[in-house]
């Protein structure tokens, strides 16, 4: 148990009505709750489109007018009364699935008996130090960084690898950093910058110096791009957004042999790839010990699904470059988030992720490579555990319409660079599921779009 019954009889006393937490007597917390959730399920699908467009940013495009209202392991559930297979996972925040018991669990017992507090990393809580130790002995890193979302962890390890380059490597002029082309790190002006694409960049310069853009698997380019001031390489293992690419066989050895005769840090972001999407815990396994980024970018599913939460591991030697005061965030490993990113561990663990990824992601890529086989639409599959990319032939339909016919059919599978679709569904799901998948793709990979 990791609460103390008496305590808990005291929290729930207070609860009860006697408390100084509030003016407002529970029942009229209940009902105001209850009313405003009513209201939100009986609201019709033009209304909440119509809100959405209306009243929020038009920083995305939606892809159905049918809102979602439920979610439970690989299916969501729409208004109109549609159940549809998530083959995206949320780019990969809900491999347990949606609403995973461990974790929902875990939600539940923390709200019923722990007054969750919004603290501060200033004040000690149990929960963020229990899932520190648990991060650090799944992972066998010394520390860990809790931040929200997953960009502020690529962030932080830019800024952990300055302090690095003028305190410990001593650079004398501007640090640079070298990152990929078709690489993906966020949102945030820092990494905005690293996305080729003009419709992610332009108009937001001018960007953060000291960050040098080579082509993405080409060992000699890199070799060529590092000098006296370079302090670090960021590298996402596969890249995700950027359409599922897989360097060429022996480039991340390669990359790390480099790195270390030239003293440089390797960071890699697996915001993404982590948490066993690609058949194991984490993408940098793939290649052996010798691959271990000095500091591993994790976001996504280590939140379970539910609440932003990511972080950057390291070992002591490099993470006590952070000092009180240089780095913080007031909700990075506050009690709840670290309640469930523990509960998430715990899940991963016990599931096994990276074992069900390696072998379902074979069947998978087995029975996707047949369609292509049977398609006039694939010009090539690829991926590693149930990270799975289709890239399509340019004289045909592009990944939005196949998308748009695929969500017809049943299912999302969303489409990348215009040209690739990405489908990550949840490592949970089961054969009979990922049949049912399969059974859609097939319809429309070899049917008339
Ligand atoms: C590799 C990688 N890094 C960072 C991020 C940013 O994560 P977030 O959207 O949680 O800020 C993403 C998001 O897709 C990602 O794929």
């Amino acid at each position: 148990m990791y609460y103390d019954k008496s305590e808990t009889t005291t929290i729930c006393a207070s609860e009860k009505g006697a408390s100084s937490m509030s003016t407002m007597d529970l029942k009229t917390a209940q009902a105001a709750a209850e009313k405003l959730y009513l209201e939100g399920h009986s609201l019709q699908p033009e209304k909440v489109i119509d809100m959405i467009l209306t009243h929020t940013a038009h920083n995305y495009s939606l892809l159905t007018r049918d809102p979602v209202i439920r979610a439970e392991g690989c299916w969501l559930y729409t208004k109109s009364g549609r159940r549809i297979f998530d083959g995206v996972s949320a780019y990969s925040a809900a491999n347990l699935g949606h609403n995973h018991p461990l974790v929902v669990s875990m939600i539940k017992l923390f709200l019923n008996h722990q007054s969750p507090p919004v603290l501060g990393r200033f004040l000690p809580d149990p929960f963020v130090a229990m899932l520190g130790a648990k991060i650090t002995d799944m992972t066998g890193y010394d520390s860990f960084l809790p931040t929200n979302g997953g960009v502020e962890a690529p962030e932080a390890a830019i800024k952990l690898a300055r302090r690095w380059g003028h305190r410990v490597k001593k650079v004398t002029g501007t640090p640079e950093i070298i990152y990929f082309t078709e690489c993906f790190h966020g949102r945030t002006l820092t990494v905005t910058q690293m996305l080729g694409d003009e419709v992610c960049v332009g108009g937001f310069e001018p960007f953060t110096p000291g960050f040098i853009r080579i082509p993405f698997g080409d060992i000699d380019e890199l070799k060529k791009a590092v000098n006296e001031n370079t302090i670090a390489i960021l590298i996402e293992p596969i890249q995700g957004e950027g359409g599922i690419n897989i360097p060429p066989e022996g480039y991340l050895p390669d990359l790390h042999k480099l790195a270390k005769n030239e003293n440089l840090l390797v960071i890699y972001d697996e915001v993404q790839t982590g948490w066993g999407r690609t058949g194991k815990l984490f993408a940098w396994e793939h290649d052996g010990i010798d691959c271990r980024p000095d500091i591993l970018c994790v976001g996504k599913s280590l939140s379970g699904g539910f609440s932003p939460v990511a972080g950057i591991l390291a070992d002591n030697e490099l993470m006590e470059l952070f000092d009180p005061g240089s780095h913080g965030s007031t909700f990075g490993g506050c009690p709840i988030s670290s309640a469930i990113a523990l509960a998430s561990l715990h899940a991963i663990e016990m599931e096994d992720l990276p074992g069900q990824s390696a072998e379902k992601g074979a069947y998978l890529m087995e029975r996707i490579n047949e369609i292509a086989s049977q398609s006039n639409y694939i010009n090539e599959v690829r991926g590693m555990g149930m990270m799975i990319g289709i890239e399509l032939k340019k004289d045909g339909p592009d990944g939005h319409a196949i998308a748009e016919r695929l969500y017809e059919e049943g299912m999302i599978c969303k489409d990348t660079h215009e040209w690739v679709l990405r489908f990550t569904p949840p490592l949970v799901t089961d054969m009979t599921d990922l049949n049912y998948a399969l059974g859609i793709m097939a319809k429309v990979f070899t049917g008339k779009i």
